[in-house]
Formats: C-alpha cells, sequence, structure tokens
C-alpha cells in the first residue's frame, strides 16, 4: 500500500507535564499499538504550542517536552515509521491557524467547553467580566487544534472523550474553508475514542491528573515507585476478609498491565482475601517489572537531548516536506498565491 493511500493516525500530547501511569495507559500505549497497523501512518507530535495556553513557566514546558518525547522513544515508538515532530518546529501550523481563524465563526468557540467552562467559573466567583483571564490562547485554542489535524488530512484522531468537540470544530472549519474556496482542501477527520480505555485512578481515588496531584510518574525510580504504590488508597479491610477489585484503584493499574489470566489470577486472591500490604507488593513488583527496561531506555534518553533533538529535527523535516506544498495551495486558494 502506497503511502498516501493509508490511513493517516495523528494525535498530538501538551507538553505541560511529566507523563504518568494515567497517560500510559489512556494515550500513549492505545496511539503506540495503533500505529503497528501496517495500513496506518502514524503522526505523533509534542503539542507545544498548546502548552503556553495554560503554562507560563519555561522550564516547565521545555523540561516536559524532553520527557514527552524520551518517553514516547523510550515505550517503543519508531521515529522511522511515524512522522513524530514538536509542533513548534512546524511553522506552517500557526499559519494555517490564521487562515482557519478567518473561516471559524466567534459564535463557534463561544460554545467551546474550555473556554465556557472559564466563563462558568468566573460567574460563580462574582466577577463582573465573565472573561477575566481568558486569553486569545484559551479563547481559540480548538482552531489551533484544527490546524493540527488538517494540515496533514488526518483522518482518525484518538482522543480522551473531553476533545471530542474539537475534532467536530475541526470538521465545521474544513466544511466552511473547502465550500468557500470551492474545493477539496480538507479531508474530514474522525474522532476515536476507545472505550475500552478506562481512565486510570490515582493515589487517592480520583482521576489520576496532575490537577488532582495524584499521579505516579511513569519513570519514577524503583523505590519512589514502591513508595507511591504503599501510598494508594485501600480500604480497612483486614487480611482474611474477601474483597472487590472492581473498585480497588490497586486492582485497576494491575489490570492495565497485566494479561487477561494474570488478572483473573489476582481477582482469585481478592475474593480468597489477600491483604492490602500483600496486594500492594505484588503489584509494585509486576508493574516495576514492566517498567524497568523502558525505564533504562528513558534515563538513557534523558542523559542524550542531542539524540532526541536529531530524531525531532528529522520528523519535523518530513511533516514539514508536505505542510510546505499544502501552504502553497491553500495560499493560492485564499489569494495570496505568488504573481508569478
Ligand atoms: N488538545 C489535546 C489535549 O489536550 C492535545 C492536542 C493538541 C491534540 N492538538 C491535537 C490531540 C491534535 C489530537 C490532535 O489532549
Amino acid at each position: 500500500m502506497s503511502q498516501t493511500a493509508k490511513t493517516r493516525v495523528l494525535t498530538g500530547i501538551t507538553t505541560s507535564g511529566t507523563p504518568h501511569l494515567g497517560n500510559y495507559v489512556g494515550a500513549i500505549k492505545p496511539a503506540i499499538e495503533a500505529s503497528q497497523d501496517p495500513n496506518v501512518q502514524p503522526f505523533f507530535f509534542l503539542a507545544d504550542y498548546h502548552a503556553l495556553i495554560k503554562c507560563q513557566d519555561p522550564k516547565r514546558v521545555q523540561a516536559s517536552r524532553l520527557e514527552i518525547a524520551a518517553t514516547w522513544l523510550a515505550i517503543g515508538q519508531d521515529p522511522d515509521n511515524a512522522i513524530f515532530y514538536r509542533q513548534s518546529d512546524i511553522i506552517e501550523i500557526p499559519e494555517l491557524m490564521w487562515m482557519l481563524s478567518c473561516v471559524c465563526a466567534k459564535g463557534l468557540m463561544n460554545r467551546a467547553h474550555a473556554y465556557k467552562a472559564a466563563v462558568a467559573e468566573n460567574e460563580e466567583a462574582g466577577n463582573q467580566d465573565p472573561d477575566k483571564g481568558v486569553t486569545m490562547g484559551l479563547f481559540g485554542y480548538p482552531v489551533l487544534m484544527a490546524a493540527d489535524i488538517l494540515m496533514f488530512n488526518a483522518n482518525k484522531v484518538p482522543v480522551g472523550r473531553d476533545q471530542i468537540q474539537h475534532i467536530e470544530m475541526a470538521r465545521d472549519m474544513a466544511g466552511r474553508f473547502n465550500h468557500l474556496f470551492k474545493g477539496q482542501y480538507f479531508v474530514q477527520p474522525e474522532a476515536v475514542v476507545d472505550e475500552k480505555v478506562e481512565v486510570l485512578k490515582g493515589l487517592d481515588g480520583r482521576k489520576m491528573s496532575k490537577s488532582y496531584n495524584n499521579t505516579i510518574p511513569l519513570f519514577v525510580s524503583e523505590k519512589k515507585l514502591q513508595k507511591l504504590v504503599r501510598k494508594i488508597k485501600t480500604n480497612s479491610l483486614e487480611p482474611g476478609e474477601p474483597k472487590d477489585p472492581d473498585t480497588c484503584t490497586l486492582f485497576q493499574i494491575f489490570s492495565a498491565f497485566a494479561s487477561e489470566s494474570e488478572a483473573l489470577a489476582m481477582r482469585q486472591q481478592y475474593a480468597e482475601g489477600i491483604g492490602w500490604g500483600e496486594a500492594k507488593d505484588r503489584v509494585f513488583e509486576y508493574v516495576n517489572a514492566h517498567l524497568s527496561a523502558p525505564r533504562e531506555r528513558y534515563n538513557a534518553l534523558m542523559e542524550d537531548p542531542a539524540h532526541i533533538e536529531v530524531v525531532l529535527q528529522k520528523g519535523a523535516e518530513r511533516a514539514r516536506e508536505e505542510a510546505a506544498v499544502t501552504m502553497d495551495r491553500l495560499r493560492a486558494a485564499v489569494g495570496l498565491g505568488r504573481f508569478v
């Protein structure tokens, strides 16, 4: 199958945090698995322009970009197959964002979740100005995301449920642009939400999230991992009492890594009343055994940012080869082409 006939699967990760087990289970692992399909051309990128919307700490943004890039490579993403790049290296993306901004209705952006949530917060706090603290970056966030997707004519975009609306907005902008400029400039992307992928719970039992400060970073040291697993909230049932795996964070983390038969065996242990201390040791050992090889690769990659830079530059080159051609075509379509 030629490259152009392959289904294009594209996804980005905002670079404002340190990857944790929740990111791994919810996004990284499924994306890498999907990219192993020979009929798929994967595009993975570090959404570092998106990071600037929420994070004005340059050290954090810079560290997160490196950590996330090293994570993807350590886990086994093949940069010769996937086109792997930093959003900010593709200078055509902000240009496309501007073109899309000029066909995107403001009213559409008024309905975006992130913006609406900010307004609701201001209203609840009794602020006079409902737009207090809202930047144009936050307001126009879905236009930047549409540019990411439409630039490469992605067919499928694996995302979390909270992002479906943004893909619909990208479809809207694609359709409007095609209609206004009378051509098939963009394909309509589709959101892919994996029903099987669970939202992993964190140390306190709420959704694992940086904003709750309840995460287990993916590549902490073995000692720290053990300490964190021991901190996972359980109930007061004694050893010998049967326990419910389905409401248990510890079991959920275990089964994210385990095979079906291993998960089944652990279920049996819960029914037989395994003690929490022992269960925690078992889960730590299991998860640690799975993470130790990628952790070594991750640590080596973190020591060698020059290597990561080369990989990303190569990815940017591949991506820009296509982006430049697309932008020439779009410039001509809107009346910004060369005179001769
Ligand atoms: N907004 C996405 C998130 O926060 C990240 C992202 C940016 C993205 N651009 C994208 C995801 C394009 C998919 C496609 O999760």
